[in-house]
């Protein structure tokens, strides 16, 4: 299983950045921590942070077909972005929205994130664990859906078998 985790804007100064909101800790090491987790659950991860809105939209499209899930953390985009959240809507891989502060508990204009409806999840106010929760929940919902898949590939597959018995030779 393959996961693409997406970093919005600003996130490439955390640690620097308003450390009593998001914590002392860099993005760096938060991906080094997602990759330690990641390994612990079989999951194949690769990053990306960029400050730019058409560049998050080019890596989403990118991941249709090559990954299996998304975490995206759209940051202040998930506020404003009607282009990101139609770049996850189009792919349709099944996508988990991190924020690592609480945006509820935040200012009016935090509390509305237009990304968050077309995702399959939102975790928030965890800090960097958040996207640890993020993938753990990635892992079951595509363990599910591959399993459903496989068994609706198995009951096409005896379909087909039982109709080649059924038909009468020639
Ligand atoms: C954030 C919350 C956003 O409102 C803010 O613009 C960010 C980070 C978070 O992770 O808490 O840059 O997405």
């Amino acid at each position: 299983m393959k996961v693409m985790v997406i970093q919005g804007p600003n996130l490439n100064m955390l640690g620097v950045r308003d450390p009593r909101i998001y914590g002392p800790v860099k993005l760096e090491t938060i991906h080094e921590n997602i990759q330690k987790h990641a390994q612990t659950l079989g999951v194949e991860v690769s990053f990306f942070q960029s400050n730019f809105e058409g560049e998050i939209v080019d890596k989403i499209q990118e991941c249709f077909g090559e990954y299996d899930g998304i975490i995206i953390n759209p940051a202040a985009y998930s506020h404003t972005s009607v282009a990101i959240r139609d770049a996850i809507a189009a792919v349709n891989i099944p996508t988990i929205e991190v924020h690592i502060s609480n945006i509820h508990a935040r200012e009016k204009f935090r509390q509305e994130s237009l990304t968050a409806a077309v995702c399959a999840g939102v975790i928030a106010g965890f800090g960097p664990l958040g996207y640890h929760l993020a993938l753990n929940g990635l892992a079951q919902i595509v363990g599910e859906l591959n399993a459903v898949k496989e068994a609706r590939k198995q009951a096409a597959a005896k379909a087909q078998m039982q109709q080649q018995t059924t038909q009468p030779q020639e």
